[in-house]
Parts: C-alpha cells; sequence; structure tokens
C-alpha cells in the first residue's frame, strides 16, 4: 500500500485527521481494517524473501501490519517523533521502553511522582534483571543531578503526573540526560499530543497509555512508544519482534478514529477540567485542588510554558480523610467511580484504595497521596451537570 497523499507542511490538526493513511486498492475513505495475523505469498520464493528482507511486505502481525502502522505514522506524525511503535497497553510501552534500552548492570532514575505500576516496574522488576534506580523528586534538578552515574542510561517522568498532577520541565532534565549520554523517557499520558509535544523540548522518548485521552471514549486498551531510529534500530526492534507485547489491528483501528477528534476533545476537557477545578475550589469540604492551570498550582508557570491546556484530570482532598473521599463517591449520581480516566464520561477514583494501594503507605505520604485524595477525570458532559453532581456529593462529606 502506498500512501496516497503526501504531508507536505501539514498543521497537527490536519495530521490527526489524515496521517498516515495509505488507502487499498479500494480507495476506502476510512482507514481499513486489516483484521488479519498472517500475509499469503505468491511463491516459496516470495515468502522467503519476506524473510530475508530482500522483499519488502508484510510477514506476520506480530512484526507489522497495515493498521497499525497507519496508527503509527500518526502518532509520529503528532508527536514530531521520527518512528513509532504500538503496544497493547500502557504498561506494555512503560516496560518495553525501559528493558529494551537497558542491560544488567545499568541504572535508571525516575522521577518519583508516577503511576504504581510504573514504580512497580522500575522499583521491582528491573532489579530482579540487575538494573538498579534512584527515585528523585521530578522538580528538584539538583537531585535529578546527583543521582546520575556513570552506568544511568534512562531517565523516566510522567508529566502531569497520576494522580497528583506534578509538572516537570522536561527541557531541563532532557539536558540532564544529554551531558550524560542518556535518554530520558517522558510518559505524556496525561496531556496527550494535543497538549504537551515532548520530544520538542528534548526527550528522546515519549509513552503513551493510548487507553486513555487518545482512546478517549474508554473502549479499547494500547499504549505507543515514540522514538528516534536509532533507538528503534539498536534496542526496540528486535525486542518487540520476538516478545511480541504488540498492539492488536483492531485497537489500533478504533484508536486511529479517535486521533480525527483529539484536538476538539481535548479542548472541551481542559474547559470542563478548569471549570470543575474553580468550582471546587471555592467549597469548604475542599482541603485543595490540584489542576494545572490554577494560579495555585506550584507549577502553574511551567505548566502553561510547557501545556497548552490543563488536561482533564483535577485531583482535589476533601475533609473527613477516607471515609470523607468514600461518602463523596457514594453520593454521586452522574459521575462514575472508576479507575480508568481520559473517557468522554467523567470518572473518579480513590488513588489510595485504588490506583495506588500497591504503594506502601510512607511513599504515598511522600507523593501527597493523602486519604482524603480523588482523582477526577472530567468528561465532556455539561460542566454544570458535573460540578451539581459534586456539590450534591460534598454535602455528604
Ligand atoms: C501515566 C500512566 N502511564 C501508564 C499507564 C498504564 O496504562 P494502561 O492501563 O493502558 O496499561 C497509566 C494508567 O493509568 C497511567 O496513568
Amino acid at each position: 500500500m502506498e500512501t496516497n497523499k503526501k504531508p507536505g507542511n501539514w498543521r497537527a490538526r490536519t495530521l490527526a485527521v489524515r496521517g498516515g493513511q495509505a488507502r487499498s486498492p479500494f480507495q476506502e475513505t476510512s482507514e481499513g481494517l486489516f483484521l488479519t495475523s498472517g500475509y499469503a505469498y505468491d511463491s516459496a520464493t516470495q515468502a522467503q524473501g519476506r524473510f530475508t528482507g530482500e522483499d519488502e511486505g508484510y510477514q506476520y502481525t506480530r512484526f507489522s501490519n497495515p493498521t497499525i502502522d497507519t496508527f503509527e505514522a500518526r502518532m509520529a506524525a503528532l508527536e514530531g517523533a521520527p518512528v513509532a511503535r504500538a503496544t497493547a497497553s500502557g504498561m506494555a510501552a512503560v516496560s518495553t521502553a525501559l528493558l529494551a534500552g537497558v542491560s544488567s548492570g545499568d541504572h535508571v532514575v525516575a522521577a518519583k511522582a508516577m503511576f504504581g505500576s510504573c514504580r512497580t516496574v522500575i522499583a521491582e522488576i528491573l532489579p530482579r534483571f540487575g538494573v538498579t534506580h534512584t527515585l528523585v523528586d521530578g522538580g528538584d534538578l539538583n537531585a535529578w543531578r546527583e543521582a546520575m552515574r556513570p552506568n544511568t542510561r534512562m531517565l523516566f517522568l510522567e508529566t502531569p503526573s497520576n494522580p497528583t498532577l506534578d509538572i516537570v520541565d522536561i527541557r531541563q532534565v532532557a539536558a540532564i540526560a544529554d551531558e550524560r549520554g542518556a535518554r530520558l523517557i517522558v510518559d505524556n499520558a496525561f496531556a496527550s499530543p494535543a497538549l504537551q509535544r515532548p520530544m520538542e523540548l528534548g526527550a528522546h522518548i515519549v509513552v503513551h497509555s493510548t487507553t486513555k485521552w487518545i482512546d478517549g471514549q474508554g473502549r479499547c486498551l494500547g499504549g505507543v512508544i515514540l522514538c528516534h531510529e536509532d533507538f528503534l534500530k539498536d534496542h526496540l526492534q528486535s525486542f518487540i519482534r520476538n516478545t511480541g507485547p504488540v498492539m492488536s489491528p483492531f485497537n489500533a483501528w478504533v484508536h486511529l478514529k479517535s486521533l480525527e477528534t483529539l484536538d476538539l476533545r481535548m479542548r472541551a476537557h481542559c474547559a470542563n477540567a478548569l471549570a470543575v477545578a474553580e468550582f471546587l475550589s471555592g467549597r469548604k469540604q475542599v482541603r485543595r485542588v490540584i489542576y494545572p492551570f490554577l494560579p495555585s498550582h506550584p507549577r502553574h508557570v511551567l505548566a502553561q510554558a510547557q501545556m497548552s491546556g490543563g488536561g482533564g484530570v483535577v485531583s482535589f482532598e476533601v475533609e473527613g480523610g477516607k471515609q470523607g473521599a468514600f461518602a463523596l463517591q457514594d453520593a454521586l449520581a452522574l459521575i462514575d467511580i472508576s479507575n480508568n480516566l481520559g473517557d468522554a464520561k467523567s470518572l473518579i477514583t480513590h488513588p489510595e484504595t485504588t490506583t495506588h494501594s500497591k504503594l506502601p503507605p510512607e511513599a504515598r505520604a511522600e507523593l501527597g497521596i493523602a486519604p482524603g485524595l480523588l482523582r477526577l477525570s472530567v468528561g465532556l458532559e455539561d460542566a454544570a451537570d458535573i460540578c451539581d453532581d459534586l456539590e450534591r456529593a460534598l454535602a455528604a462529606v
């Protein structure tokens, strides 16, 4: 299949609709869904050629697939990345990017404010393979510098982080990685490429849980790794082909259709989230509200410099600790209690007892995951209805 339209200087919103599209001879307008595991060859010689690399073409969907290729090309265009590889989930993207890039004896430095499973990969799984780590306060540039060792290969950070919405200076941390010949991986799941493009700020690798804002409607798990050609060639390609954490073509197709509306959706999510954050800020039952685009956020200026919108997640701490947080959730009528995020439907979760429940209590306390903290993924419903629901539920706190 050929890419029939040449991207030229298309802007991001056009790339989100058109990027990477390769039409089959049927000239379909919507992207084709190639739900196939294998490909037939014209001859035994052609099959052999595919495996030696002399004959370009598809071999097996664990290696590549036209629908997945289109999704990868579109994601790469949106992130401004040379190449992309789609994975079965966000955690497959995080763990593959890390594992493919390190060997026994290497060292990783990571910002400690991150999703619970990312921390498990770095602090529990990598050490089993002889890879050590140092966790730092992501906002403390000296801590990053001091943590670097001659064997540091990878730096990892999430910005905004899950669930405390910490903002880390991507440009500065990327410069520290560059000084020492290491690579910085940025988990961009909370912002999506519609709001933040870490590679333009110097990140070497970007990972996403496409399950979140990229799918946008809570249907399909997925992930993606965006990087430079050399990382793909020297580390990722063989790792992915042989360990097989690949995305299903069906999920790639759903995500492709989602990308067409990503920009529109993210603008609406950001507007709703800001309205909800402002509404919560004035309530007596609410101890603190965390939202990157509120002036009360400690890194508000940096957030506005590196993101074009505050994102769709608002975290807030209610009075009464866990009891208060549970009472609020149980009193909601519109917002669903769910640990997913990035859906058209508003979803709320209590990180202490769900997404971050496996962390030791001291680690949660250090990250600011208080017993009264709630993470709200603000959906696309009318903001007034979301605020009304919260208003009613706050009365139960
Ligand atoms: C920041 C971040 N990274 C990675 C993941 C993992 O994504 P997935 O659930 O698609 O494996 C999540 C999931 O919540 C997340 O919030």
